[in-house]
């Protein structure tokens, strides 16, 4: 999710709010707002696109603020929008009546608080989830008329992810804040009693020197006098390198994006994975009626979330499903017919060829969906739904936690769709919904792992290809495995279906030719391990990656035993994306721009 930032001290806020949300524009955003206090005064500034539309805002209308030597607080927001299209109105802050709040994350039960406060004559002006946090914090100040407890109160009704700032003319010298799942920093200014907020350290980077990283559930309020924190805490010194920072300490976005994974599809699955069923807000109860088949159109890594979601919908949906290359679908002549769902899978929402494929089924009268990581991107405004997902923007031109997060919540389309079908029986869709909340540890990138892809990566540099070979979800994983090794070492590889390579592919195999099997326990293991024994007995050079040893293998990567085979799946595809990675950084390329590729192919 995006970024937040807040200021409290006499120096001119505003110019230090706009400054603090353009270090934060590397996090990717579609809109952004501040909101200033200065004695009973309270300005809020808005815009949709880049900072400077917000800039040029705050520079042509600021009123209040203006004397420097008052003290000013101030909160400022980039928003990445999840809930609520990206317009002026859904931006950041929301305002009550005389308090207003920031926020990054998601509030999960923000219906059922909406209707409440609704009911109690509160009036909300946005599509967010976020406009319930001032609404609360107010209903609860008009009760109490004590600012302290009601942030307090505010914020134990709030489920899901969130790091807030709020404002408030009650309390017009104090910031409360709150850290949940979304990132919050909070540092002691140079100057006396100053005092910073951002969700992460480029913003406060020569501003201060003292930061506390907040944990999850701290909370508190801060003041010129001092902060106050819900629980003890560990001052550090900030860094002084803002690209550095901007990539969290990672050497590059591709790497910060692939240890994202575990935490953003946490967000892909906040308000949708329930106790005990998927629920999709962005999908009426209807969208299947008169469907027979769902086709996805797609390319690229996206593509291949497309080709491991077809084997989910026909296995847990029990519906027809096929996928199609968006460059090829659109010069094929295609059959469209009305009981088709036409789902169309982006990162950007931009890609031309699966635009022109939508807009294509859309012509046709085929219902559509598109799974997408960008709010207004053109294919969230040509399809009847969107799905977002929540990956925040994804800088490394290589896809990582794209893919992941399309998997996660297509995986969860087709138990949402198994479900209205009524084709999932209740102890199988409970093993998936266990299966998804263990998916968070499954992709999260263990030191042992990512040091054994980084030795074994010096002896993959040469050799005339690789087969990425899989079964099942495993075969478009491999096909993913050869892309990304594509992309960024530009060593020739290919993704294979395993059971396939007896049918000409093997009379490559010798010592040169390097084989990447994925040998998951718990789908076809029998079966991949003799395609991979009729490999090795011609000499071919096998890395087999699994969580059971296989004598055969020349290199071997042992992965986590689990219990399901799509636990596999994500660890698996973090070892293929390290292993990518390392390749690359040790042929001195560049892994987040590789040559020749864009981030987003808007042309044909
Ligand atoms: C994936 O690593 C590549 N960058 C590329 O294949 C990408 O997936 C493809 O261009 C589709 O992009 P999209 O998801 O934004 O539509
Ligand atoms: N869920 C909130 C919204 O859609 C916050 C999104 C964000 O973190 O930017 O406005």
């Amino acid at each position: 999710m995006c970024g937040i930032v807040g200021y409290i001290g006499k120096k001119d806020t505003k110019s230090i709010l706009i400054e603090g949300l353009k270090e934060l524009e590397y996090r990717g955003y579609d809109s952004a707002g501040i909101a200033l206090l200065q004695n009973d005064k309270i300005e809020v500034f808005k815009a949709v696109g880049k900072i400077k539309n917000l800039e040029e805002k705050v520079l042509q209308n600021t009123t209040c603020c203006t004397n420097f030597d008052t003290l000013t607080l101030g909160i400022g927001h980039t928003r990445w929008a999840t809930h609520g299209k990206p317009t002026e109105l859904n931006a950041h802050p929301h305002l009550g009546v005389y308090s207003y709040v920031v926020h990054n994350g998601i509030i999960e039960n923000y219906k059922e608080l909406k209707e409440e406060l609704t009911l109690s004559g509160h009036i909300f002006v946005s599509q967010t989830d976020t406009e319930v946090i001032v609404h609360l914090f107010e209903y609860y100040f008009n009760q109490y008329n004590d600012a302290n407890r009601s942030f307090k109160e505010t914020i134990e009704r709030l489920h899901g992810a969130y790091s807030i700032l709020l404002i408030t003319k009650s309390e017009p010298n104090k910031i409360f804040f709150m850290k949940h799942g979304s990132p919050l920093a909070i540092a002691k200014g140079n100057d006396d009693g100053e005092i910073y907020f951002a969700s992460s350290d480029a913003p406060l980077i020569g501003l201060a020197n003292d930061v506390v990283y907040l944990e999850d559930g701290m909370s508190g309020v801060a003041s010129i006098y001092g902060i106050e924190f819900s629980h003890s805490v560990q001052w550090s010194t900030l860094p002084t390198n803002k690209l550095f920072a901007q990539k969290n300490g990672f050497r590059f976005f591709m790497e910060k994006e692939i240890y994202e994974q575990k935490d953003v599809v946490v967000d892909s699955m906040m308000g949708r994975l329930k106790d005990d069923t998927i629920v999709f807000d962005e999908l009426t109860h209807d969208i299947l009626e008169g469907i027979n088949e769902i086709k996805i159109c797609a390319c690229g890594t996206s593509y291949h979330a497309g080709l491991t979601a077809s084997y989910l919908f026909e296995r847990l949906s029990k519906i027809r499903c096929t996928v199609e290359i968006a460059s090829e679908f659109r010069y094929k002549e295609p059959l469209l017919t009305p009981d088709t769902l036409f789902i169309v899978i982006s990162q950007s929402g931009e890609t031309a060829d699966t635009l022109e494929a939508l807009k294509m089924a859309k012509n046709g009268g085929l219902k559509s969906i598109a799974v997408c990581n960008v709010d207004n991107s053109s294919m969230t405004r040509v399809a009847d739904a969107t799905i977002l997902l929540r990956a925040g923007i994804e800088k490394g031109v290589a896809s990582t936690k794209a893919f992941s997060t399309q998997t996660v919540v297509l995986w969860m389309m087709s138990l949402y769709f198994g479900t209205i079908r009524g084709v999932l029986a209740k102890e199988k869709l409970e093993i998936e919904l266990q299966t998804l909340r263990e998916i968070p540890n499954s992709l999260k990138v263990e030191d042992k792992l990512h040091e054994k892809c980084r030795r074994l990566s010096k002896r993959y540099l040469h050799g005339h290809g690789f087969f990425f070979i899989g079964r099942d979800v495993f075969f478009p994983l491999a096909l993913e495995g050869a892309l990304k090794l594509k992309e960024i070492s530009y060593l020739h590889a290919e993704g294979y279906p395993a059971g396939e390579m007896k049918h000409g592919p093997i009379a490559l195999a010798d010592p040169e030719l390097f084989t990447i099997a994925l040998m998951p326990q718990h789908l076809h293991y029998d079966k991949i391990k003799s395609n991979v024994e009729e490999l090795s007995a011609r000499d071919s050079t096998i890395c087999a990656i699994s969580p059971l040893p296989f004598e055969l293998s020349d290199d071997f990567i042992n992965t986590k035993k689990t219990n399901h085979y799509m636990l596999e799946f994500f660890e698996m595809l973090i070892v293929l994306q390290l292993f990518s990675m390392e390749i690359s950084v040790r042929l001195g390329n560049d892994v987040d721009m590789p040559r020749n590729l864009a981030k987003s192919v808007t042309v044909e």
